[in-house]
Protein backbone atom coordinates (compact mmCIF):
# COMPACT_ATOMS: atom_id res chain seq x y z
CA UNK A 1 0.00 0.00 0.00
CA UNK A 2 1.01 3.82 -0.58
CA UNK A 3 1.94 5.70 2.43
CA UNK A 4 3.08 9.71 2.73
CA UNK A 5 5.39 10.76 5.82
CA UNK A 6 5.08 14.92 6.26
CA UNK A 7 8.35 16.61 7.03
CA UNK A 8 7.11 19.48 9.87
CA UNK A 9 9.82 19.99 12.34
CA UNK A 10 11.96 22.30 10.41
CA UNK A 11 12.43 26.43 12.13
CA UNK A 12 12.63 28.04 8.84
CA UNK A 13 15.48 29.87 9.98
CA UNK A 14 15.86 31.82 6.68
CA UNK A 15 12.55 33.31 7.42
CA UNK A 16 13.53 35.18 10.62
CA UNK A 17 11.51 36.96 11.81
CA UNK A 18 8.32 35.64 10.33
CA UNK A 19 9.46 32.10 10.98
CA UNK A 20 10.35 31.65 14.74
CA UNK A 21 11.05 28.84 16.91
CA UNK A 22 8.49 28.74 18.67
CA UNK A 23 5.80 28.56 14.96
CA UNK A 24 7.69 27.85 12.40
CA UNK A 25 6.86 28.60 8.69
CA UNK A 26 5.11 25.24 7.60
CA UNK A 27 2.33 26.58 10.36
CA UNK A 28 2.04 29.87 8.71
CA UNK A 29 -0.33 31.11 5.89
CA UNK A 30 1.89 33.63 3.99
CA UNK A 31 -1.05 34.14 1.26
CA UNK A 32 -4.01 34.64 3.37
CA UNK A 33 -5.69 31.31 1.59
CA UNK A 34 -6.98 30.12 5.02
CA UNK A 35 -4.35 27.30 5.00
CA UNK A 36 -0.92 27.08 6.26
CA UNK A 37 2.14 25.22 4.43
CA UNK A 38 1.51 21.77 6.69
CA UNK A 39 -2.40 22.14 6.01
CA UNK A 40 -2.28 22.82 2.41
CA UNK A 41 0.43 19.80 1.89
CA UNK A 42 -1.90 17.72 3.61
CA UNK A 43 -4.82 19.22 1.40
CA UNK A 44 -3.04 17.61 -1.30
CA UNK A 45 -2.00 14.17 0.01
CA UNK A 46 -5.45 13.58 1.26
CA UNK A 47 -6.54 13.32 -2.94
CA UNK A 48 -3.13 10.60 -2.92
CA UNK A 49 -3.59 8.32 0.07
CA UNK A 50 -6.36 7.54 2.45
CA UNK A 51 -5.78 9.93 5.72
CA UNK A 52 -5.03 6.75 7.97
CA UNK A 53 -2.19 6.94 5.74
CA UNK A 54 -1.12 9.80 6.19
CA UNK A 55 2.20 10.67 8.98
CA UNK A 56 3.70 13.76 10.08
CA UNK A 57 6.82 13.93 11.76
CA UNK A 58 7.80 17.19 14.16
CA UNK A 59 9.37 18.04 17.25
CA UNK A 60 7.75 17.53 20.45
CA UNK A 61 7.61 21.27 20.72
CA UNK A 62 5.20 21.45 17.58
CA UNK A 63 2.86 18.38 18.15
CA UNK A 64 0.04 20.76 19.82
CA UNK A 65 0.00 22.85 16.88
CA UNK A 66 0.11 20.11 14.43
CA UNK A 67 -2.73 18.21 16.14
CA UNK A 68 -4.60 21.51 16.29
CA UNK A 69 -4.08 22.58 12.50
CA UNK A 70 -5.04 19.09 11.43
CA UNK A 71 -8.28 17.81 13.41
CA UNK A 72 -8.41 14.95 10.95
CA UNK A 73 -5.23 13.13 12.43
CA UNK A 74 -5.12 10.61 15.27
CA UNK A 75 -2.71 10.73 17.77
CA UNK A 76 -0.38 8.18 16.43
CA UNK A 77 -0.19 9.64 12.91
CA UNK A 78 1.71 12.36 14.73
CA UNK A 79 4.91 11.07 15.00
CA UNK A 80 7.08 13.08 17.87
CA UNK A 81 10.78 13.50 18.04
CA UNK A 82 12.03 14.84 21.10
CA UNK A 83 14.89 16.84 19.69
CA UNK A 84 15.84 18.36 16.60
CA UNK A 85 18.00 16.26 14.63
CA UNK A 86 17.37 16.69 10.83
CA UNK A 87 15.52 14.68 8.27
CA UNK A 88 17.89 11.65 8.14
CA UNK A 89 16.68 10.14 12.06
CA UNK A 90 13.05 11.93 10.93
CA UNK A 91 12.59 9.64 7.75
CA UNK A 92 14.10 6.46 9.48
CA UNK A 93 11.44 6.73 12.07
CA UNK A 94 8.69 7.02 9.92
CA UNK A 95 10.02 4.74 7.38
CA UNK A 96 10.20 1.95 11.05
CA UNK A 97 6.89 2.64 11.60
CA UNK A 98 5.01 2.35 8.75
CA UNK A 99 7.45 -0.85 8.19
CA UNK A 100 5.95 -2.51 11.47
CA UNK A 101 1.86 -1.69 9.71
CA UNK A 102 2.77 -2.76 6.22
CA UNK A 103 6.06 -4.29 5.55
CA UNK A 104 5.62 -3.79 1.88
CA UNK A 105 4.87 -0.15 1.91
CA UNK A 106 5.56 2.27 -0.55
CA UNK A 107 6.07 5.83 0.62
CA UNK A 108 6.32 9.42 -0.18
CA UNK A 109 8.31 11.62 1.65
CA UNK A 110 7.38 15.25 1.43
CA UNK A 111 8.51 18.64 3.51
CA UNK A 112 5.98 20.96 4.77
CA UNK A 113 6.91 24.46 3.19
CA UNK A 114 6.05 23.80 -0.51
CA UNK A 115 3.62 25.71 -2.73
CA UNK A 116 2.50 23.86 -5.69
CA UNK A 117 0.50 26.06 -8.38
CA UNK A 118 -0.58 23.21 -10.53
CA UNK A 119 -1.95 20.25 -8.09
CA UNK A 120 -3.19 17.40 -10.96
CA UNK A 121 0.47 17.61 -12.12
CA UNK A 122 1.50 16.84 -8.80
CA UNK A 123 -0.94 14.03 -8.03
CA UNK A 124 -0.32 12.30 -11.34
CA UNK A 125 3.47 12.53 -11.09
CA UNK A 126 3.23 11.25 -6.99
CA UNK A 127 1.06 8.51 -8.40
CA UNK A 128 3.94 7.80 -11.15
CA UNK A 129 6.44 7.57 -9.11
CA UNK A 130 4.82 5.30 -5.98
CA UNK A 131 4.34 2.68 -9.05
CA UNK A 132 7.52 2.92 -10.21
CA UNK A 133 9.44 2.33 -6.68
CA UNK A 134 6.75 0.10 -6.18
CA UNK A 135 8.41 -2.33 -9.56
CA UNK A 136 12.37 -0.63 -8.72
CA UNK A 137 14.26 -1.25 -5.63
CA UNK A 138 15.65 2.75 -6.17
CA UNK A 139 14.94 5.86 -4.16
CA UNK A 140 13.10 8.23 -6.37
CA UNK A 141 13.20 12.04 -6.23
CA UNK A 142 11.20 14.51 -8.55
CA UNK A 143 13.31 16.99 -10.18
CA UNK A 144 12.29 20.57 -11.11
CA UNK A 145 13.99 22.66 -13.86
CA UNK A 146 16.17 25.48 -12.34
CA UNK A 147 15.77 29.07 -13.26
CA UNK A 148 18.75 30.38 -11.27
CA UNK A 149 21.89 29.21 -9.79
CA UNK A 150 19.81 29.15 -6.17
CA UNK A 151 22.44 27.71 -3.90
CA UNK A 152 19.97 26.94 -0.98
CA UNK A 153 18.85 23.64 -3.30
CA UNK A 154 20.28 20.23 -3.97
CA UNK A 155 21.69 19.75 -7.49
CA UNK A 156 20.92 16.49 -9.94
CA UNK A 157 22.92 15.74 -12.66
CA UNK A 158 20.42 13.19 -14.57
CA UNK A 159 22.23 11.00 -17.03
CA UNK A 160 20.85 9.02 -20.36
CA UNK A 161 20.31 6.06 -18.50
CA UNK A 162 16.73 4.70 -17.80
CA UNK A 163 13.95 2.64 -17.00
CA UNK A 164 10.91 3.07 -18.61
CA UNK A 165 11.99 6.97 -19.31
CA UNK A 166 12.26 7.61 -15.33
CA UNK A 167 16.08 8.50 -15.29
CA UNK A 168 19.06 7.56 -13.20
CA UNK A 169 20.94 10.14 -10.84
CA UNK A 170 24.58 10.65 -11.89
CA UNK A 171 25.80 12.95 -9.05
CA UNK A 172 23.61 14.66 -6.37
CA UNK A 173 25.33 17.91 -4.90
CA UNK A 174 23.50 19.18 -2.35
CA UNK A 175 23.70 22.83 -1.74
CA UNK A 176 26.97 24.11 -3.89
CA UNK A 177 28.30 27.20 -3.38
CA UNK A 178 28.07 29.82 -5.53
CA UNK A 179 30.32 29.15 -8.10
CA UNK A 180 29.46 25.47 -8.55
CA UNK A 181 25.82 26.36 -8.89
CA UNK A 182 26.34 28.86 -11.41
CA UNK A 183 28.23 26.01 -13.47
CA UNK A 184 25.47 23.52 -12.68
CA UNK A 185 23.08 26.00 -14.09
CA UNK A 186 24.55 27.33 -17.03
CA UNK A 187 25.41 23.21 -18.10
CA UNK A 188 21.99 22.40 -18.34
CA UNK A 189 22.39 18.76 -17.17
CA UNK A 190 20.74 19.49 -13.89
CA UNK A 191 17.61 19.74 -12.31
CA UNK A 192 16.71 21.01 -8.59
CA UNK A 193 15.83 18.83 -5.68
CA UNK A 194 12.49 19.05 -4.68
CA UNK A 195 12.86 17.32 -1.31
CA UNK A 196 9.82 15.09 -2.55
CA UNK A 197 11.68 11.53 -2.08
CA UNK A 198 9.67 8.14 -2.89
CA UNK A 199 10.65 4.82 -2.14
CA UNK A 200 9.38 1.29 -1.05
CA UNK A 201 10.04 0.86 2.52
CA UNK A 202 13.28 -2.08 2.37
CA UNK A 203 14.71 -0.30 0.09
CA UNK A 204 15.13 2.84 1.95
CA UNK A 205 16.23 0.59 5.17
CA UNK A 206 18.80 -0.75 2.75
CA UNK A 207 20.29 2.08 1.70
CA UNK A 208 20.54 3.37 5.32
CA UNK A 209 22.25 0.49 6.28
CA UNK A 210 24.69 1.26 3.67
CA UNK A 211 25.32 4.62 4.29
CA UNK A 212 24.06 5.75 7.25
CA UNK A 213 24.59 2.57 9.31
CA UNK A 214 24.42 4.44 12.95
CA UNK A 215 21.12 4.94 12.71
CA UNK A 216 19.83 2.23 10.75
CA UNK A 217 22.04 0.23 14.22
CA UNK A 218 20.22 2.35 16.46
CA UNK A 219 16.98 2.24 14.92
CA UNK A 220 17.28 -1.52 14.07
CA UNK A 221 17.88 -2.42 17.70
CA UNK A 222 13.99 -1.45 18.06
CA UNK A 223 12.37 -2.59 14.90
CA UNK A 224 9.66 -4.41 17.15
CA UNK A 225 8.71 -1.93 19.41
CA UNK A 226 7.58 0.39 16.68
CA UNK A 227 3.42 0.92 16.84
CA UNK A 228 3.48 -0.59 20.15
CA UNK A 229 3.23 1.16 23.65
CA UNK A 230 7.02 0.79 23.99
CA UNK A 231 7.55 3.43 20.97
CA UNK A 232 7.93 6.23 22.72
CA UNK A 233 10.74 5.41 25.37
CA UNK A 234 12.51 4.05 22.90
CA UNK A 235 12.26 6.84 20.54
CA UNK A 236 13.63 9.30 23.61
CA UNK A 237 16.21 7.16 24.07
CA UNK A 238 17.32 6.48 20.49
CA UNK A 239 16.92 10.11 19.19
CA UNK A 240 20.11 11.62 21.44
CA UNK A 241 22.43 9.34 19.93
CA UNK A 242 21.37 10.07 15.92
CA UNK A 243 23.61 11.98 14.27
CA UNK A 244 22.31 15.31 12.90
CA UNK A 245 22.03 14.65 9.08
CA UNK A 246 19.57 15.83 6.68
CA UNK A 247 19.03 12.83 4.24
CA UNK A 248 20.14 14.54 1.07
CA UNK A 249 24.09 14.80 2.66
CA UNK A 250 23.10 11.39 4.28
CA UNK A 251 21.39 9.20 1.91
CA UNK A 252 21.05 10.82 -1.47
CA UNK A 253 24.37 12.29 -2.47
CA UNK A 254 26.08 8.60 -1.92
CA UNK A 255 23.57 6.15 -2.93
CA UNK A 256 24.43 4.58 -6.39
CA UNK A 257 20.71 3.55 -7.15
CA UNK A 258 18.99 7.26 -7.48
CA UNK A 259 16.35 7.65 -10.17
CA UNK A 260 14.75 11.31 -10.61
CA UNK A 261 11.04 12.19 -12.74
CA UNK A 262 12.10 15.66 -13.67
CA UNK A 263 8.11 17.51 -12.83
CA UNK A 264 6.72 20.94 -13.97
CA UNK A 265 3.91 21.53 -11.52
CA UNK A 266 4.30 25.14 -10.35
CA UNK A 267 7.20 24.41 -7.58
CA UNK A 268 8.15 26.54 -4.91
CA UNK A 269 10.21 25.59 -2.21
CA UNK A 270 9.21 29.06 0.41
CA UNK A 271 12.33 28.83 1.87
CA UNK A 272 13.79 32.17 2.08
CA UNK A 273 12.10 35.84 1.26
CA UNK A 274 13.80 36.03 -2.25
CA UNK A 275 11.29 32.58 -2.97
CA UNK A 276 8.53 34.57 -1.34
CA UNK A 277 9.02 37.45 -3.76
CA UNK A 278 9.16 35.80 -6.55
CA UNK A 279 5.31 34.55 -5.98
CA UNK A 280 3.99 37.28 -4.31
CA UNK A 281 1.94 39.60 -6.05
CA UNK A 282 4.34 43.11 -6.92
CA UNK A 283 4.06 46.45 -8.22
CA UNK A 284 5.54 47.43 -11.21
CA UNK A 285 8.68 48.61 -9.57
CA UNK A 286 8.83 44.90 -8.76
CA UNK A 287 8.14 45.78 -5.10
CA UNK A 288 5.96 42.79 -3.03
CA UNK A 289 3.77 43.71 0.39
CA UNK A 290 2.75 41.23 2.68
CA UNK A 291 0.77 42.24 5.75
CA UNK A 292 0.78 45.68 5.10
CA UNK A 293 -0.29 48.89 3.35
CA UNK A 294 3.60 50.31 1.37
CA UNK A 295 4.08 53.54 -0.56
CA UNK A 296 7.36 53.02 -2.40
CA UNK A 297 9.45 56.19 -4.08
CA UNK A 298 11.69 55.58 -6.03
CA UNK A 299 12.29 51.83 -4.61
CA UNK A 300 12.68 48.84 -6.69
CA UNK A 301 12.73 45.14 -6.33
CA UNK A 302 11.69 44.80 -2.42
CA UNK A 303 9.80 42.76 0.14
CA UNK A 304 8.09 44.53 2.69
CA UNK A 305 6.35 42.26 5.07
CA UNK A 306 4.89 43.32 8.64
CA UNK A 307 2.94 41.37 11.15
CA UNK A 308 0.44 43.79 11.92
CA UNK A 309 -0.93 45.39 8.35
CA UNK A 310 1.02 48.59 9.45
CA UNK A 311 1.56 51.32 7.00
CA UNK A 312 4.71 51.93 5.62
CA UNK A 313 6.66 54.50 3.40
CA UNK A 314 9.88 53.29 1.84
CA UNK A 315 12.42 55.83 -0.33
CA UNK A 316 15.52 55.33 -2.31
CA UNK A 317 15.51 51.41 -1.45
CA UNK A 318 16.75 48.35 -3.96
CA UNK A 319 16.38 45.17 -3.38
CA UNK A 320 15.70 44.74 0.34
CA UNK A 321 13.50 42.58 2.57
CA UNK A 322 12.34 44.36 5.34
CA UNK A 323 10.51 42.26 7.94
CA UNK A 324 9.21 42.92 10.77
CA UNK A 325 7.16 40.72 14.05
CA UNK A 326 5.91 41.86 16.71
CA UNK A 327 9.20 41.84 18.55
CA UNK A 328 11.75 41.83 16.06
CA UNK A 329 12.69 43.58 12.52
CA UNK A 330 14.94 42.47 9.98
CA UNK A 331 16.60 44.86 7.10
CA UNK A 332 18.48 42.75 4.93
CA UNK A 333 19.93 43.06 1.17
CA UNK A 334 17.97 40.37 -0.99
CA UNK A 335 21.14 38.53 -2.14
CA UNK A 336 22.47 38.42 1.21
CA UNK A 337 19.31 36.54 2.39
CA UNK A 338 21.03 32.64 2.70
CA UNK A 339 23.41 34.51 5.70
CA UNK A 340 19.90 35.29 7.76
CA UNK A 341 20.01 31.35 9.58
CA UNK A 342 23.30 33.02 10.94
CA UNK A 343 21.96 36.16 11.87
CA UNK A 344 19.17 33.97 13.46
CA UNK A 345 21.94 32.15 15.40
CA UNK A 346 24.34 35.54 16.48
CA UNK A 347 20.52 37.09 17.71
CA UNK A 348 19.98 33.97 20.11
CA UNK A 349 23.91 34.60 21.05
CA UNK A 350 23.71 37.51 22.24
CA UNK A 351 20.21 38.57 23.25
N1 LIG B 1 10.48 16.25 11.55
C1 LIG B 1 11.48 17.00 11.18
N2 LIG B 1 12.61 16.99 11.93
N3 LIG B 1 11.38 17.73 10.06
C2 LIG B 1 12.43 18.48 9.72
C3 LIG B 1 13.62 18.53 10.46
C4 LIG B 1 13.72 17.73 11.65
O1 LIG B 1 14.70 17.71 12.38
N4 LIG B 1 14.48 19.38 9.84
C5 LIG B 1 13.83 19.83 8.74
N5 LIG B 1 12.59 19.30 8.68
C6 LIG B 1 11.56 19.51 7.64
C7 LIG B 1 11.32 20.97 7.33
O2 LIG B 1 10.23 21.46 8.11
C8 LIG B 1 10.98 20.92 5.85
O3 LIG B 1 9.60 20.69 5.65
C9 LIG B 1 11.75 19.71 5.34
O4 LIG B 1 12.05 18.91 6.48
C10 LIG B 1 13.04 20.04 4.59
O5 LIG B 1 13.89 20.76 5.44
P1 LIG B 1 14.50 22.17 5.04
O6 LIG B 1 15.33 22.65 6.16
O7 LIG B 1 13.43 23.05 4.51
O8 LIG B 1 15.48 21.73 3.85
P2 LIG B 1 16.00 22.65 2.69
O9 LIG B 1 14.90 23.40 2.05
O10 LIG B 1 17.16 23.44 3.21
O11 LIG B 1 16.59 21.56 1.63
C11 LIG B 1 15.82 20.46 1.20
O12 LIG B 1 14.76 20.87 0.34
C12 LIG B 1 15.19 21.51 -0.91
C13 LIG B 1 13.97 21.86 -1.72
O13 LIG B 1 13.06 22.52 -0.96
C14 LIG B 1 16.77 19.51 0.44
O14 LIG B 1 16.10 18.30 0.19
C15 LIG B 1 17.28 20.14 -0.86
O15 LIG B 1 18.04 19.19 -1.59
C16 LIG B 1 16.09 20.57 -1.71
O16 LIG B 1 16.54 21.19 -2.91
MG1 LIG C 1 13.01 23.93 2.65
Amino acid sequence: NNYCVIMGGGIGSRFWPFSKEQKPKQFLDFFGTGRSLLQSTFDRFKKIVPIENIFIVTNDAYAEITRQQLPELSENQILREPMRRNTAPCIAFACYRIRSIDPDANIVVAPSDHLILKEDRFIADINKGLEFVAKNPVLLTLGIMPSRPETGYGYIQVSEENIDGVHKVKTFTEKPDRELAQKFYESGEFVWNSGIFLWNVNTVLEAYKNYLPDIFNKFNEGKDVFNTPKEKDFIDACFPFCPNISIDYGLMEKAENVYVITSDFGWSDLGTWGSLHEMAEKDENNNASLNCKALYFESYDNIVAMSDGKVVVIQGLEDYIVAESDNALLICKKSEEQRIKHFVTEVKFRF
